[in-house]
């Protein structure tokens, strides 16, 4: 067990580099007061922004939001995971739900992602969820499942040490529609039973974060359910105040 809490801020497209640096200039007491609490924290910016904020805040974990599976050729508009590396970067989100809706990113080329990261030694962040119309019908479980079942299929107790997943219902998402404590729960402790069941024992070590809605006045009871080891968050990680501000409220 003793898995560290973690809170991933998500900037989707937004921040020049200049916005970006403004943040990663202030994000080194973040860092100082995250590691007071013992939380982890990191802020996946744009591609053009990942290199500034690692050179500032060489503590802040930072992510890619996306990444090719291939490692170089004629993928126009992509960019591959050596050129992240060579910037120092070893985080990637993968299957964001903007991703799979906007972009049409499917569960198999999630597993490619997720395979390509591993072999090249990055944490993986991965992200599954449900939309509004299979909450309603009663499917979350099953399209989480599915998710999972791809999205890691290949892989072995051993590669799945760094993988983080999260789960991000869909309908949550910028919404201010938050999931309920009780539903997070419910959902994360049947992505953790998963992942036992294909990955045995380091299931255990697999953080597990919620995102949708995520703010500094609920963060803290998302954070105190069993399964639930951090946020992914995106509108409220934005401000330097309020990323503080969820750090503050987790607690110790
Ligand atoms: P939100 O986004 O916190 O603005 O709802 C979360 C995410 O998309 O990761």
């Amino acid at each position: 067990m003793g898995r560290k809490k973690l809170l991933v801020g998500n900037w989707k497209m937004n921040k020049t580099i200049l916005e970006a640096e403004v943040f990663a200039k202030a994000s080194l007491d973040l860092s100082a007061f995250a590691e007071q609490r013992e939380i982890e924290i990191g802020v996946c910016p744009t591609f053009l922004g990942l290199k500034t904020v690692k050179e500032i805040n060489p503590k802040l974990i930072v992510g890619a939001q996306n990444c090719s599976e291939f490692d170089h050729g004629a993928y126009t508009g992509e960019i591959a995971i050596p050129m992240l590396k060579e910037i120092g970067i070893n985080w990637c989100l993968v299957g964001h739900s903007e991703r799979r809706s906007y972009y049409g990113e499917t569960n198999e080329h999630c597993n490619a992602k997720i395979k390509a990261l591993i072999a090249a030694d990055m944490v993986p962040l991965y992200c599954v969820g449900e939309t509004l119309d299979q909450f309603e019908k009663g499917e979350t479980k099953a399209v989480v499942e599915e998710q999972i079942r791809i999205g890691l299929s290949g892989l072995s107790a051993d590669d799945v040490r760094n993988l983080v997943v999260a789960y991000e219902p869909v309908w949550s998402i910028g919404t201010g529609k938050n999931a309920s404590k009780e539903i997070a729960q419910d959902v994360c402790g049947y992505i953790r039973k998963l992942l036992r069941a294909s990955f045995g024992e380091n299931a255990e070590k697999i953080r597990i974060l919620y995102g949708g809605s995520v703010k500094p006045v609920n963060v803290k009871e998302y954070l105190s359910e069993p399964d639930i080891d951090g946020a992914l968050v995106g509108g409220a990680s934005l401000a330097v105040e309020s990323f503080r501000e969820l750090i503050a409220n987790i607690g110790e």
